[in-house]
């Protein structure tokens, strides 16, 4: 029997102290810390000193018996893992609950099991029958997935260690494990640090795949698993808004392929579909016709993706106004905001601006910048963008619009979707070629697209109250007073 070695272990980071406190200094959470054993996962009896056995060294060039990489038949999700699940390694799967991973991990390994692999599927959340009523909903009843409802470890390694090695293995979640080499209850960092150990080496040594579930913590941090996700190979996240159909498989971390990929999916009443070209389905039910939304024409990975931003900006009756944003990094729109502010005369301190990405998409590109501008001040002035121009060019702090990569295949997806003018950055145009099927716009600086913007308004004006003529630069400071 290991002795006993309590001391505090940070539930967020996995940082560990000698005693409690409020506040871990190495994360900087509060209240974190739990008390758990940590002598550690190896029993005495291993540690003690032995001898070290000799293994054999071996070339790079070696070639493995199988294909290295197993299809799931999801092209999305394939997508995402860089063509398909690889041999021996271990993934991580993190989402908010109820967003869909046991149902993804559910098709994708009934799609495999009917392609005739060996399959393994271990809840540990939910009893056989919930797991069975699911595919029942699904379809896929008929796929012969081995299913078990288990939570120890070394039971779930000894009963996979006979017969066949599975090809992929899903552990639903990895919270829900435990280990008798550590004493600490299910859930605490040191039981799921361990359990992910045990499952790791396993796979390593037969060459299957497996596939661990995580719970995200409020602030989409892959609770305890923080601690685990440098043991795995790869990290993927699957994201949506709760209240929108539309599901995004981000990977955050892959040794085998890119982390800027994604794949989209929808979830409907017969499980998730496959959206192979999501700009169509994040554009189709546009707000055609009103002030406050640009289409921003965005890259996701290798793939162009065209979202809609949509902005409202309004008088505030707070003291401090209200800054709200949905889908985008909140620091980059205050910047936009201080760059309308300090170089195009846009007053904004008297108004509440609220940005919001739809389609539940998150975007991590400062090419928005262009296009999240262009909604504000639309907004701003209540004119309509064009609604056949799409937007894309980062803004630097004087001012200024800055190229972006992959220029030409933004624009192709564009004319594509049948736009037919795109707002981009000057130094962008020579790398557009003559080709690109739709008039470009270029702006070398935010004041022309704000001038250009406010022109509109200011027609829009003339027609519909002829009193507000020339009142266009008043409406810029409506926020003076
Ligand atoms: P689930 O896969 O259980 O989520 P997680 O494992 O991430 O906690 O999905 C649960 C949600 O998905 C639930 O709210 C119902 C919904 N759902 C559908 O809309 N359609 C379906 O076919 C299935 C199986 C689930
Ligand atoms: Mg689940």
């Amino acid at each position: 029997m290991a002795k006993n070695t309590l001391s505090f272990v940070c539930q967020n980071c996995g940082a560990a102290y000698n005693r409690w406190q409020g506040k871990c200094e190495s994360c900087g959470e509060w209240n974190t810390l739990a008390e758990e054993d940590t002598s550690g996962s190896v029993p005495v009896s291993i540690r003690s000193k032995r001898k070290g056995r000799t293994f054999a060294l071996e070339s790079l060039a070696g070639k493995s018996p199988d294909a290295p990489r197993l299809s799931s038949g999801m092209s999305e999700l394939d997508r995402v893992t860089g063509g398909g699940f690889v041999r021996g390694s271990v993934l991580l799967v993190g989402g908010d609950p109820g967003i869909g991973k046991s149902t993804l991990l559910t098709q994708a390994t009934s799609l495999l099991a009917r392609a005739g692999h060996r399959v393994v599927y271990i809840s540990g959340e939910e009893a056989v029958a919930q797991v069975r009523l699911r595919a029942e909903r699904l379809g896929l009843s008929d796929a012969p997935v081995q299913l078990a409802a288990e939570t120890s470890v070394e039971d779930i390694v000894s009963t996979l260690s006979e017969g066949a090695v599975p090809r992929l293995i899903v552990i639903d979640s990895i919270q829900t494990m435990w280990t008798d080499t550590v004493e600490s209850a299910p859930g605490t960092v040191t039981q799921v640090r361990a359990s992910a150990q045990a499952l790791i080496r396993f796979a390593k040594r037969t060459g299957a795949a497996i596939i661990l579930v995580g719970h995200v913590t409020k602030d989409g941090q892959i609770a305890g698993p923080r601690v685990v996700e440098h043991m795995v190979d790869a990290v993927m996240s699957f994201e949506g808004e709760g209240s929108q159909q539309f599901r995004i498989l981000r990977a955050v971390k892959n040794r085998f392929g890119p982390t800027d990929e994604i794949g989209v999916f929808e979830m409907t009443g017969l499980g998730l579909r496959e959206v192979t070209n999501p700009s169509e389905l994040f554009l189709s039910e546009r707000d055609l016709g009103t002030p406050g939304t640009a289409v921003f024409a965005g890259i996701e990975g290798t793939r162009p993706v065209l979202v809609e931003l949509q902005a409202l900006v309004a008088p505030t009756s707070l003291g401090t106004p209200r800054r709200a944003v949905v889908g985008w990094d909140p620091s980059r729109l205050s910047m936009v905001l201080a760059v309308l502010e300090a170089h195009c005369g846009v007053k904004l301190s008297g108004h509440d601006v609220y940005l919001n990405v739809a389609g539940g998409l998150r975007i991590h590109e400062p090419a928005a910048d262009l296009a999240a501008a262009a909604a504000l001040v639309s907004s701003l002035v209540n004119a309509q963008l064009p609604t056949d121009a799409v937007y894309f060019g980062e803004i630097s702090l004087s001012g200024v619009v800055r190229p972006v990569a992959q220029t030409p295949a933004r624009l192709k997806e564009a004319a594509k979707l049948g736009f037919q003018r795109a707002v981009l950055p000057e130094s962008a145009r020579g790398e557009a070629g003559g080709d690109a099927g739709l008039t470009l716009n270029a702006v070398n600086s935010l004041t022309t697209l704000v001038a250009e913007i406010a022109a509109r308004g200011s027609r829009r004006g003339e027609s519909n109250a002829p009193a507000e003529k020339n009142a266009t630069p008043a409406r810029f400071r409506r926020g003076e007073g």
